[in-house]
């Protein structure tokens, strides 16, 4: 049942150590959008025992190797996995819990047309509490930053698979965010020129 993904391989130890340096210790619901294989909650979950992690995936066939991962995971703090796709209107409200702490999103805004980001900050804005994060990890660009050759090449392959793919502007979903009262707080620099960019509920 258990599903591996390479890429989720390489960076659960730098999600885990990023987290643990910026969640706070109060928090307590972490409601991860699209999870993929589920590897992550495994990996991170045990170390975050405070909260609980809510997996949550678009792809109905990936639940079954989510599930597999929560069901191996003794610290307890793992939930099943619900379905969410983001652009759906009020997905926010369709999900446990009610309000998270923290919402954590891997790899997904540049292989998903533009409405998956402006549905994950609409929803976001909408369901994390007052001073909540929204943490997004992958590849992304920014407007006075050199794009590094290997991301300009992803961006053109993203592009090739579905024209609506390809690496977003920081800036481009800083201003959306806004828009839903979410403040870029922090840009933390991770390997293999990706970054993890968090905002803020205000
Ligand atoms: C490259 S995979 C990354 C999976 C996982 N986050 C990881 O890092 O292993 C992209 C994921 O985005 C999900 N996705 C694409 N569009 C979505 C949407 N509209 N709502 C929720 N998830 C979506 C896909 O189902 C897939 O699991």
């Amino acid at each position: 049942m258990k599903q591996t993904a390479p890429a989720a391989e390489r960076n659960r130890d730098v999600v885990r150590g990023r987290l643990l340096e910026i969640v706070p210790d109060t928090a307590q619901d972490l409601l991860k959008v699209s999870s993929g294989t589920g590897q992550h909650g495994a990996h991170c979950a045990p170390a975050m025992p405070q909260l609980r992690w809510w997996p949550t995936e678009l792809d109905p066939g990936r639940l079954a190797s989510i599930a597999a991962y929560a069901a191996d995971t003794p610290s307890g703090n793992l939930m099943p996995p619900q379905q969410l796709d983001v652009t759906e209107s009020n997905w926010e409200t369709a999900t446990e819990p009610q309000r998270a702490d923290v919402i954590l999103n891997i790899n997904m805004v540049h292989i998903a047309p533009w409405a998956a980001c402006t549905g994950l900050v609409r929803g976001a804005g909408r369901k994390l509490t007052d001073g909540g994060l929204l943490v997004l990890y992958g590849p992304f660009r920014q407007r006075h930053v050199e794009t590094v050759a290997s991301n300009e090449a992803f961006d053109v392959w993203l592009k090739d698979q579905d024209p609506a793919y390809g690496l977003r502007f920081v800036e481009d979903i800083a201003e959306e965010a806004a828009r839903h009262n979410l403040s870029l707080s922090e840009i933390l620099t991770v390997p293999a020129n990706n970054l993890m960019v968090v905002f803020r509920s205000v």
